[in-house]
């Protein structure tokens, strides 16, 4: 029997199983970014299993009203015959099936992959958002609001059908049972329940509001918590436990207060509820007197099922009052996801867009009197780059300096389209980089960045992340001209892993910035790609491993197109080209004997000024 029941109930579940791809998200260029439109946007992906909850909990609801019909109709025979005996049985089996199925769609089909459905569609859309959406906000923010409005919305959803649906589907088949036995005893139910929608209507958008301010006061909390602990060396090496400690109780007290104020209230909405359910019951006792006093045995019958009725459904009102403002809390919560979780993408492949295709010889780059800020408006003040012309010949190799602030990594976010100019175009090989697929521009760039982002994998993954067909082979090639190789083999993780299979960060091996720095070379070695853009790539080395790098990437630097910013001049020295930058325009452009005979050139003050120690003999 409950073999035979589990089968055919794994088989529903195959039928109605929701698949976490179902709708591939592919192609998701636009989210809504309205509450209603944005539930509504994955509950109708659902939309099968909700019918299912809606119809089976409507069913179950009814039942039991019919539960409290039989009482009455029991009184009003004064006798058990076979048919009631009979009747009472078939009820029963039916609201075990209806509840059973409903119990069903809940927890095998909906509860376990809407969340993940929801959330892997909002993991596709954020992860293609551009750099910059990621520089403006803490990605454990982003993480965790996209964590939580996917539950959140699944249930809210849940719950609107689960109670609010259930509770009117019983409370209209009550009245209409109420109604048919007396006029007068449904009465009190119906005045109640006027009652009841107008304390919730003025208590849920209180109980939300304080909730809002709560669950503020929690983020603030968690914020202030983690970055205590992320910042723990500078809290130790200033003293500063006690202070810290201090900010965090005060935080705290805060978060106490918000707490009562949330309890506070829901303690005033079930207080007054209370007192309307103890009149219901009142009322509905003294009405069903009445009407035994009037009618006799009709009135005793009316009365066998009037007075459970309502008593259940006092029962039943604590916990959708609960349910209500449960939703409201959580459709709060969405709220607050689909301002970041629905941002538009701002940078965007054209419909149109083209694979770019060029190689060492054609990939020339062009900056078309470019125009860009880093603000929302170009206000002209703010302007980095004022129609800013440059030309880079396909394989040449350009030095560029200039003061801090100047604008040179600038130049690199925007080859990279990390941000779109706001006017003016830039070109590589010809073609405007706003109109190629942002995958196809930057698998022709690489860049090696003066930090290097390594992920809590394996070192042999994350340098073969610059070419994942890599063979073994290639990787440790690629390691050994890094100057990698060596320091490689000596490690060993926590686990016992060693070497290229040893993992990096958290529970793996920590290594120093200029291991990592030289990891991160080694995978831009092995990417290969026809330009290469070294943003103070070598500046986290001692000067030793500096030179030793210095020379590997000379070496691939070999028929590229480069593009190599850096502090210390001596590095460029073997640049075909050297560019000298002030506040986003290029005040110097020549050959390293040039520029150093330049009268007067900031070129030639600046290498002077760096020509003390050892950078004289690198010279
Ligand atoms: N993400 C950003 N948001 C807003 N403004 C920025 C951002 N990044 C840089 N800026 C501003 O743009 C200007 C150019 O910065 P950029 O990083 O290009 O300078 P840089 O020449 O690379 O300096 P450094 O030598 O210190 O690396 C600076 O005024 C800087 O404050
Ligand atoms: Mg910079």
């Amino acid at each position: 029997m409950f073999k035979l029941l589990h089968k055919n109930i794994m088989k529903l579940d195959r039928h109605l199983h929701i698949d976490i791809d179902q709708m591939p998200a592919e192609g998701l260029d636009k989210l809504p970014n309205k509450l209603a439109p944005f539930v509504w946007f994955f509950a109708k992906q659902v939309k099968w299993p909700l019918i299912g909850i809606a119809v089976t909990e409507g069913a179950f609801a009814m039942l039991i009203s019919v539960m409290f019909w039989y009482v009455g109709e029991l009184v009003a025979q004064e006798s058990y015959g076979a048919a009631m005996l009979w009747l009472g049985v078939a009820l029963l089996a039916i609201r075990f099936v209806v509840g059973t199925l409903a119990e069903i769609f809940y927890h095998l089909v909906y509860t376990p992959y809407v969340g993940n459905l929801v959330r892997r569609q909002l993991y596709w859309y954020t992860a293609r958002q551009s750099l910059a959406f990621f520089q403006n906000d803490f990605a454990g923010r982003i993480a965790n609001k996209l964590l939580q409005s996917a539950p959140s919305l699944r249930d809210a959803v849940k719950s609107t059908i689960g109670s609010v649906w259930f509770a009117l589907t019983f409370t209209a088949t009550n009245l209409w049972f109420l109604f048919h036995a007396d006029v007068l005893l449904a009465l009190p139910l119906a005045i109640w329940l006027v009652g009841y929608a107008y304390i919730l209507w003025c208590f849920v958008p209180k109980v939300q509001r304080r909730s809002t301010e709560h669950s503020e006061d929690m983020s603030t909390l968690t914020g202030q918590i983690v970055d205590s602990f992320t910042n723990a060396l500078p809290i130790k090496y200033f003293a500063r436990t006690d202070h810290e400690d201090a900010r965090v109780v005060g935080l705290l007290r805060k978060h106490s207060s918000s707490f009562r104020g949330v309890t506070s209230t829901i303690w005033q909405m079930t207080f007054v509820i209370d007192i309307m359910n103890t009149l219901l019951l009142i009322a509905t006792a003294y009405v069903g007197y009445i009407l035994i006093q009037t009618q006799g045995q009709a009135g005793i019958a009316a009365t066998a099922m009037a007075l459970p009725m309502v008593f259940q459904a006092t029962f039943q009102s604590g916990w959708i009052m609960f349910e209500v403002s449960g939703i409201f809390e959580n459709l709060g919560r969405v709220q607050e996801g689909i301002e970041i979780l629905t941002r538009k993408h701002d940078v965007t492949d054209q419909k149109k867009a083209q694979d770019l295709a060029v190689d060492r010889t054609s990939s020339d780059i062009r900056f078309d009197a470019v125009t860009f800020n880093y603000g929302k408006k170009s206000e002209e003040n703010d302007l980095v780059f004022d129609k800013f012309n440059l030309h880079i010949p396909a394989g040449q190799k350009v030095g560029l300096v200039g003061r801090s602030g100047a604008g040179k990594s600038t130049i690199t976010s925007l080859l990279v389209r990390a941000y779109d100019v706001q006017d003016g175009a830039i070109e590589i090989g010809g073609k405007n980089i706003s109109e190629i697929t942002q995958e196809s521009l930057r698998r022709h760039i690489t860049v090696v960045t003066q930090e290097s982002y390594l992920f809590h994998r394996s070192i042999i993954d994350n340098i073969r992340y610059g070419k994942p067909e890599a063979s073994e082979d290639e990787v440790i090639a690629a390691a050994k001209r890094a100057s990698a190789h060596e320091f490689i083999l000596g490690l060993e993780d926590n686990r016992g892993r060693k070497g290229y299979q040893a993992h990096v960060g958290e529970r793996g091996v920590k290594l120093s910035g200029g291991q990592k720095q030289r990891i991160g070379i080694a995978r831009a070695i092995l990417k290969d790609a026809p330009i290469l853009i070294l943003d103070e790539a070598t500046s986290a080395l001692d000067s030793e491993s500096e030179h030793a790098i210095q020379t590997a990437l000379e070496g691939i630097m070999e028929d590229k197109t480069v593009l190599a910013i850096a502090h210390r001049l001596s590095t460029l020295r073997q640049m075909d080209r050297i560019l000298v930058m002030e506040a986003g325009e290029i005040i110097e452009d020549g050959t390293h004997d040039e520029l150093i005979n330049l009268p007067k050139g900031h070129y030639a003050k600046l290498w002077n000024m760096q020509s003390g120690g050892f950078l004289k003999e690198a010279a």
